[in-house]
C-alpha cells in the first residue's frame, strides 16, 4: 500500500524532510482563506486507498483546526485508506483541569475532536503533567516522542554545562538530558499568578559558577518563564542560555528575551522560528517508518 504525505502551511520543511527521509511522496494541499475568514480546502492528490499523514504543528491552533479537520475530512472521502496527525508541537494540552471554576476542560475536549477525525496521532513531547499519557486524552494510538537524545547531542556539544529547569514540570526534560550526558541538573521553583506573572525562586548558584547553565522547558510561550529567571539569575557567573522545544513565542516574547541577555535562545523545529537550532527530522521520520514506509 503506497503513503502519501501532507504538509500544513508552516509545516513544510518538516513535512519535505520526513518525506525525503522515507522516500515517501508529498501530496499537494491547498489552502484559500476566504475574504469573510471562512477556509477552503483543497487536496489535489489522489490518495485512494493510501496510508496519509497530515503534518501540522498547532502553534495558533484555533486558526488551524477547522481547516485540519476539513482536511482529514476530505481525504476520507477521497478514498484515504487511513488518515494520520503529525503535529510536532501539540495544542491544548496545558489546561488540564479546571483551574477556575466555570473553565472549559480544554485538553479533553480538543483531544476528543481530534480522536473523531484522524486513525493516529504522533507528537514530540506534549505537555502532560495531570494526565500521565496521551492514551489517558485521546481515544486513537498517539505516540509522543521523546527530544531528550536530539537535545542532549546538542548540550554535550557545550563546555561544561548545568542543566536549569525553570520549575518542577521541566524535570522530566531537564532531569533526562543531564543523566544522559552527565552532567549536574537544578530545578528552580516557579509559581505563575497569570499569563505573564511568573515568580521564580532561585538557589544559590556558587557551586556552580564554572558551570555554563541551560534553562530547558518543554515551551516557550509569553516568554515569561525564560524571562524571569534571566532577570533574576546571580551576577558574576555566565549568562544562562535558553533552550525551548517548542518555539510558541507569543507576541513579542522572543525580543524581549533577548532583551534580557540570554547567552544563546535555541529551540528544535517542532514550530519554524529563527531560534531553531535542533532538528527533529529523523525522529519524526523514524516514527513514520513504521506507520507509513
Ligand atoms: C509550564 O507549564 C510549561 O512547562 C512552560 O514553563 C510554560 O508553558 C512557559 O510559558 P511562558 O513562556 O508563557 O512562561
Amino acid at each position: 500500500m503506497s503513503s502519501t504525505i501532507f504538509a500544513f502551511p508552516g509545516s513544510e520543511k518538516l513535512a519535505r524532510g520526513v518525506s525525503e527521509a522515507l522516500g515517501i511522496a508529498l501530496g499537494t494541499l491547498a489552502l484559500h482563506r476566504f475574504p469573510d475568514g471562512e477556509s477552503l480546502v483543497r487536496i489535489e492528490t489522489p490518495v485512494a486507498g493510501q496510508r496519509t499523514a497530515l503534518v501540522c504543528t498547532l502553534r495558533d491552533p484555533d486558526t488551524r483546526i477547522l481547516p485540519l479537520l476539513f482536511a482529514a475530512r476530505q481525504l476520507r472521502d477521497a478514498g484515504a485508506a487511513s488518515v494520520g496527525l503529525v503535529a510536532p508541537y501539540l495544542a491544548y494540552m496545558r489546561q488540564d483541569q479546571r483551574f477556575h471554576a466555570g473553565e472549559a476542560l480544554t485538553s479533553v475536549e480538543f483531544a476528543n475532536l481530534i480522536s473523531t477525525r484522524f486513525d493516529w496521532l504522533v507528537t514530540v513531547d506534549p505537555h502532560l503533567h495531570r494526565f500521565a499519557r496521551l492514551e489517558e486524552l485521546y481515544r486513537i494510538p498517539a505516540t509522543a516522542l521523546h527530544c531528550g537524545e536530539v537535545l542532549a547531542g546538542y548540550v554535550a556539544g557545550l563546555e561544561r554545562p548545568l542543566l536549569v529547569g525553570p520549575d518542577s514540570e521541566s524535570e522530566q526534560w531537564v532531569g533526562a538530558v543531564a543523566r544522559q550526558i552527565g552532567a549536574p541538573h537544578v530545578v528552580l521553583a516557579k509559581v505563575r499568578h497569570g499569563d505573564r506573572d511568573v515568580r521564580i525562586a532561585i538557589p544559590d548558584m556558587a557551586p556552580y559558577r564554572d558551570r555554563a547553565p541551560v534553562l530547558v522547558d518543554d515551551i516557550i510561550s509569553s516568554g515569561h518563564t525564560m524571562l524571569t529567571a534571566l532577570r533574576g539569575w546571580p551576577a558574576g557567573g555566565p549568562r544562562p542560555l535558553c533552550l525551548g522545544i517548542h518555539a510558541v513565542f507569543a507576541a513579542d516574547a522572543y525580543e524581549e528575551l533577548l532583551a534580557a541577555r540570554p547567552c544563546g535562545i535555541v529551540t528544535t523545529n517542532s514550530i519554524p522560528h529563527p531560534s531553531n537550532a535542533i532538528d527533529l527530522t529523523g525522529l519524526i521520520a523514524a516514527e513514520l517508518r513504521h506507520r507509513l514506509g
